[in-house]
């Protein structure tokens, strides 16, 4: 695809730099050579816009859950430029709920960590049929994103006569547009953590078991909330890429395509870890 560009774009600048050298002497108006002028810069401006495209589409590619680090380190400017990044996340109202510890520090990691373990082998010991995975590799990552939220900023300010949310008690419609908004800004930390040639981990399981005393370890005051944890680090190894829906698949055009709604058992398959193309 670049080299399909370059050379789409080659051609056209020969042509109109040819145009410019050998038919120039006979425009007879300033306009026409304006115009051709206009014309170079329109066709550099889109090249260069399907070069970012490229760029972009590259990054979002690529980005991989990343569960295994080797030694790094985030530098102060690398970790201002993950938060710049999610601080432009689109979010309810524009009322921008987030906030994030970073912790880099071995022996704070290592407490965060400490949380995790003791929280999943709680979880482990009344729960013995379901497994949790052990995260050893969190102690490696560069820096844990600590991803808070503040709940005092609520979506519904101004928006009363607008949405049509039936019981002001019901908290539902504002966890959403919180949760969403926070989910957003995590995102455009991790493509940024992948442009920068790093990889993040994006670590929910039991967050909520784990909400106060993680709280409690980093110090964080109520009434503010732990949403999420991102590992950020260089990947210790290639993570594949895991099963992904075709866009056929679930791009519905003008109407829902009710023909194409999934079986339950296709839903199943293509949910589990490991999952392959549904027919
Ligand atoms: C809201 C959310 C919660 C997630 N929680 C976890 C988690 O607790 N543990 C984990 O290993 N991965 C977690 N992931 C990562 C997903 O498992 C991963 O995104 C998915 O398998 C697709 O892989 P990919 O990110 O490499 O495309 C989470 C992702 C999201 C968006």
């Amino acid at each position: 695809m670049t080299v399909a560009t370059w050379c789409v774009c080659l051609i056209f600048n020969t042509y109109w730099f040819g145009a410019i050298l050998n038919v120039m002497p006979a425009y007879s108006t300033y306009i026409n050579f304006i115009k051709i002028v206009c014309r170079t810069l329109l066709l550099t401006v889109r090249f260069v816009c399907l070069m970012q495209l490229e760029n972009l589409m590259k990054v979002i590619r690529s980005r991989r859950t990343t569960r295994g680090f080797v030694e790094s380190e985030l530098t102060d400017e690398q970790v201002e430029l993950l938060v710049e990044a999610a601080r432009f996340a689109p979010c309810a109202i524009n009322y921008q709920p987030w906030e994030f510890v970073v912790v880099r520090e071995p022996e704070n990691k290592r407490d965060i960590v400490d949380v995790w373990n003791r929280v999943r082998d709680e979880f482990q010991t009344a729960h013995p049929g379901y497994r949790i995975a052990t995260k050893a590799y969190l102690q490696e990552a560069a820096a844990l994103v600590m991803v808070l939220g503040d709940p005092r900023c609520d979506p519904r300010m101004g928006l009363q006569d607008v949405i049509r949310s039936p019981d002001p008690r019901d908290y539902s419609w504002r966890e959403y547009m919180f949760l969403l908004g926070i989910g957003a800004s995590i995102e455009n930390l991790l493509l940024t953590a992948t442009a920068m040639g790093f990889g993040g981990g994006w670590l929910t399981t039991d967050i909520m078991g784990m909400e106060d005393e993680m709280k409690r370890v980093l110090g964080v005051p109520e009434p503010i909330r732990l949403v999420s944890m991102v590992a950020i680090g260089i990947p210790g190894r290639k993570f594949p890429m895991p099963f992904k829906r075709d866009v056929e698949k679930l791009l519905h055009l003008e109407h829902y395509d009710a023909g194409r709604l999934r079986s339950d058992e296709d839903v199943v398959r293509e949910c589990k870890p490991g999952a392959t193309r549904s027919r």
